[in-house]
């Protein structure tokens, strides 16, 4: 299974779709690590919140293959936001991982509120020089956000990892990512799982086209330039979840799932406890 990848701003590729481990603690995401990069995933999308990242260095490990070939994200929040702090949580995240660099490091929340995302980014900005962060970009940025962050800082971000799937399309901010030149990553591509993978419309497209609704979900993404991050922790699934790359939706049926909008911008709230 080729995955392919899409080019951020600064020149890194990134594999076009990764893989969620939320929710997942230490001992359970070390083997789904393993058979996700079995499977054929390059793309690992963990965070400090989720507690899981020896797990998930545990795995890459287990798995055997060279650290240069995965592409592995994760994310500092609300205690690494303000100057400077970011400096100490992405080292921690490293020794967590037990490795030397991630390939990119996001702020999880703007926490707005809290007034600290624009310095905190600025010292995300010296970590790039460091070494340690091959790019920086952020998570869950309304275009105010971003826009914030352009008029006050150098770097743009290469990424902004928001929720949404085809019940939360959110055109504003992936037209302002396309504007811009910041990919929109899908986090809760799925629906987490929820009913969505039984709605009558992708059921009918998902016949047509002999695959299964999780698939067409994804595809969908594809379809739209958007790098989606489904988590399975069920090795099936898992490469059902991959095997995306082989057909293609007509734009009527694009257009068909993204009508399935239900205008709610909901949130995930298990996400941002304790910040
Ligand atoms: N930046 C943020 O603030 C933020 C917030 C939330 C999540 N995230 C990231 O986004 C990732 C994905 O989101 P998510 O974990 O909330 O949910 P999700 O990927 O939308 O859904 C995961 C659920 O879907 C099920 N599933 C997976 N593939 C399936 C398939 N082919 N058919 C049927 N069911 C399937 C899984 O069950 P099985 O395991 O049994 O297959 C699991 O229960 C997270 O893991 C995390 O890395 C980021």
């Amino acid at each position: 299974m080729t995955i392919p990848s899409v080019k951020l701003n600064n020149g890194l590729q990134m594999p076009q779709i990764g893989l969620g481990t939320a929710s997942l603690d230490d001992d359970a995401v070390a083997p789904v690590i393993v058979s996700a990069i079995e499977a054929g995933y390059r793309h690992i999308d963990t965070a400090f919140r989720y507690g899981n990242q020896r797990g998930v260095g545990k795995g890459v490990r287990d798995s055997g293959i060279a650290r240069e070939q995965l592409f592995v994200t994760t994310k500092l929040d609300g205690e690494f936001q303000g100057q400077n702090r970011a400096i100490v949580g992405l080292d921690e995240c490293l020794q967590q991982l037990q490795m030397d660099y991630v390939d990119l490091l996001l702020i999880h929340w703007p926490l707005p509120q809290r007034n600290e995302y624009v310095s905190t980014w600025k010292t995300f900005e010296t970590l790039v020089a460091s070494g340690k962060v091959r790019s920086i970009g952020v998570s869950n940025f309304t275009p105010a956000h971003l826009e914030m962050l352009h008029a006050q800082t150098t770097i743009r971000p290469t990424t902004n990892q928001i929720q949404l799937s085809p019940r939360i399309t959110r055109p504003d901010q992936v037209a302002y990512g396309h504007a811009h030149n910041i990919v929109t990553v899908s986090w809760s591509p799925l629906g987490q799982g929820g009913d969505l993978l039984s709605d009558p419309t992708l059921k009918a497209i998902a016949h047509a086209h002999g695959r299964s609704i999780a698939q067409i979900v994804l595809r969908w993404n594809i379809e739209l330039g958007l790098v989606p991050i489904p988590r399975s922790a069920n090795p099936v699934r898992l490469a059902q979840n991959l095997e995306i790359f082989d057909f293609a939706l007509t734009p009527a049926q694009i257009a068909a799932i993204t009508a399935l909008d239900t205008g709610a911008e909901k949130r995930v709230d298990s996400d941002v406890q304790g910040h």
